[in-house]
C-alpha cells in the first residue's frame, strides 16, 4: 500500500498552479452524457474520483477519451444501458449525478447508491424528494437508486437541507423536464454555479446559480459544448494552509480569489499575510500564528472541505481555537491522527477545541479521509522530522499530483510503495 513520507521543517516557496475543480467536474462530466453531440471539457482534474466516473461512463457505453492537459470528450451517444452498477461508481460520492443526467436524457436511471468519504451518515433524501416532485418514480432497492418516469415536469422544490449534491442532481434531472423547476434554498457554492454555466453552454436555461433560488425553464433537447471547469476552491485553500502552517511564502496561481474569501480572511485573522491578485493568492506565513474560532457553513462561509485542513494550522497557533463542524457529524477522525503528532485537541460533539502548541513532532498517522488526509500531510510538512501518512488512496482521489507539487515547493516528500524506499527516503533526507 502506498504511503507519503515527509519530513518536515522546510518553509514552503514559490508558486504552485490549481488543478480543475473535482466536485464541479464530477457534476459537468455526468451533464455531459446528456446530448449525443461530442462535449469537450477542460481543465479536468485527472484525479482518481474523475476517473472512476468516467470509467462508470465507459461502463454503460458512453465514449470517453482523455487528452493531454486535463482535455475530457465525452460522446454520450453510444450509451446502451441506464443501470450503472460496476465497480468504479461504488466507490465514488459524485457518482450519484449519474441518475439526475441518465433520468433527465432517457427518463430511467438505475444506480448504485453512492460511496466516497465516510464523514457522516450522508442521506440522499433530498435529491429523492426532487426527482419525485418533477415526476419520477423513485425507489431504492438492492442497493440502487431506481428512477423512472414516462413523462418530466418543472416543479417548485423547496430543499430542507442546504445541498450541493442535490441541487446539482435535481439541475441535471430538471433541465430536460417539461416547464419551469424552481429550487428554493439551493446550494450556493462556486461548483454549482460551474455545473449551471455548462449545461447552459448545452443550451439548458437556467437562471440564478450561485443564488438561494434556481430556475430552470426545460428544453426539448441538449447540444454539444467545449466547456472549461473553474479551479479548484479547496486545492487552492490547502496550498495556502500549507504556507501558514510551514511559515512559508505561497503563490497559488489559477485561482479566482473571491472563491477563497472565507479561507484568506481567517489566515488573516491568525496573523498571514495574504496578497491577492486577479488570478492568483500569495500566502505569507509569520513566525507567531494566533487563535481563531472557525464554524463549518455552506457557501461562502468557512467550506466543511477546509475544516481538517485548518485544524491542523491552528494546531500550531498560540491560544485556544474553537471549531464547530455543521455539515457533517463525522468529520473528526483524523483529530486522534493530529494528537499522535502532539497537538492538543479535544473533541465534544460538533466542537474541537484546540489549544495551540508551539511544535508538532513527525509520526505514523492514517489518512481517514480526503481532506483528513491533506491535512495530516499539512502537520507532517510543519512538524519535526519524519512523518508517515498511510492510505494515501484518499488523498489521490482528490488532488492531482499533490506530492509533484509540494515538492515544487521545496517540500522534503515522497510517495514510496514498500518499506526499503521508505528507508532510502529517510537516508537521502537527513
Ligand atoms: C459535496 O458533498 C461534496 N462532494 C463534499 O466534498 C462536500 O463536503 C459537500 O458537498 C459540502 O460542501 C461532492 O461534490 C462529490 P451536501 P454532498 O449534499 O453533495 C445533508 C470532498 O472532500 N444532506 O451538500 O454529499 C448531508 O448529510 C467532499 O471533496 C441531507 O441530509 O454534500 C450534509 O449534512 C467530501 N440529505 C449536508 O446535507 C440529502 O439528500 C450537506 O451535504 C443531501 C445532503
Amino acid at each position: 500500500m502506498s504511503q507519503y513520507v515527509m519530513k518536515g521543517g522546510n518553509p514552503l516557496s514559490g508558486e504552485v498552479l490549481v488543478a480543475g475543480a473535482k466536485n464541479a467536474a464530477l457534476g459537468i462530466l455526468a451533464g455531459a452524457i446528456m446530448t449525443n453531440d461530442p462535449v469537450t471539457i477542460e481543465n479536468v482534474p485527472m484525479v482518481q474520483d474523475i476517473e472512476f466516473l468516467l470509467d462508470a461512463i465507459r461502463d454503460i457505453g458512453g465514449t470517453v477519451e482523455c487528452r493531454p492537459g486535463g482535455t475530457v470528450m465525452i460522446d454520450g451517444s453510444t450509451i446502451r444501458k441506464t443501470m450503472v452498477n460496476n465497480d468504479y461508481i461504488q466507490k465514488l460520492r459524485g457518482g450519484y449525478y449519474l441518475v439526475g443526467a441518465l433520468l433527465g436524457k432517457y427518463h430511467h436511471a438505475e444506480v448504485d447508491l453512492p460511496g466516497g468519504c465516510n464523514i457522516g451518515s450522508r442521506p440522499i433524501d433530498q435529491h429523492i424528494k426532487g426527482f419525485r416532485a418533477i415526476g419520477a418514480d423513485v425507489k431504492i432497492r438492492n442497493g440502487m437508486i431506481l428512477a423512472h418516469s414516462s413523462r418530466l415536469v418543472g416543479a417548485h422544490i423547496y430543499l430542507d437541507i442546504v445541498s450541493v449534491g442535490a441541487t446539482i442532481n435535481i439541475m441535471l434531472a430538471a433541465s430536460t423536464a417539461e416547464g419551469k423547476t424552481i429550487i428554493e434554498n439551493a446550494a450556493k457554492e462556486p461548483h454549482v454555479v460551474d455545473v449551471a454555466n455548462m449545461l447552459n453552454s448545452m443550451g439548458a436555461n437556467i437562471k440564478g446559480a450561485g443564488t438561494d433560488v434556481i430556475r430552470i425553464n426545460g428544453v426539448t433537447s441538449l447540444h454539444g459544448a467545449e466547456y472549461t471547469i473553474i479551479p479548484d476552491q479547496i486545492e487552492a485553500g490547502t496550498f495556502m494552509m500549507a504556507a501558514a502552517a510551514t511559515k512559508g511564502d505561497v503563490t497559488v496561481r489559477n485561482v479566482i480569489p473571491k472563491h477563497l474569501e472565507s479561507i484568506s480572511s481567517k489566515l488573516r485573522e491568525i496573523g498571514c499575510e495574504i496578497v491577492e491578485d486577479d488570478d492568483a493568492v500569495r500566502v505569507i506565513g509569520r513566525n507567531h500564528l494566533h487563535s481563531t474560532h472557525i464554524k463549518t457553513l455552506p457557501y461562502p462561509g468557512f467550506p466543511t472541505d477546509m475544516q481538517p485542513q485548518m485544524a491542523a494550522v491552528l494546531a500550531l497557533a498560540e491560544g485556544t481555537s474553537v471549531v464547530t463542524e455543521s455539515i457533517f457529524e463525522n468529520r473528526y477522525k483524523y483529530v486522534d491522527e493530529l494528537v499522535r503528532m502532539g497537538a492538543n485537541v479535544k473533541v465534544e460533539g460538533s466542537v474541537a477545541i484546540i489549544d495551540g502548541v508551539s511544535s508538532l513532532s513527525g509520526a505514523k498517522v492514517l489518512a481517514t479521509d480526503l481532506r483528513a488526509g491533506a491535512a495530516m500531510v499539512i502537520a507532517g510538512l510543519a512538524a519535526d522530522g519524519y512523518t508517515v501518512v498511510d492510505e494515501v488512496a484518499h488523498i489521490e482521489r482528490g488532488y492531482e499530483n499533490f506530492v509533484e507539487k509540494l515538492q515544487g515547493l521545496g517540500a522534503d516528500i515522497a510517495r514510496v510503495d514498500n518499506e526499503r524506499d521508505l528507508q532510502k527516503f529517510k537516508m537521502r533526507v537527513v
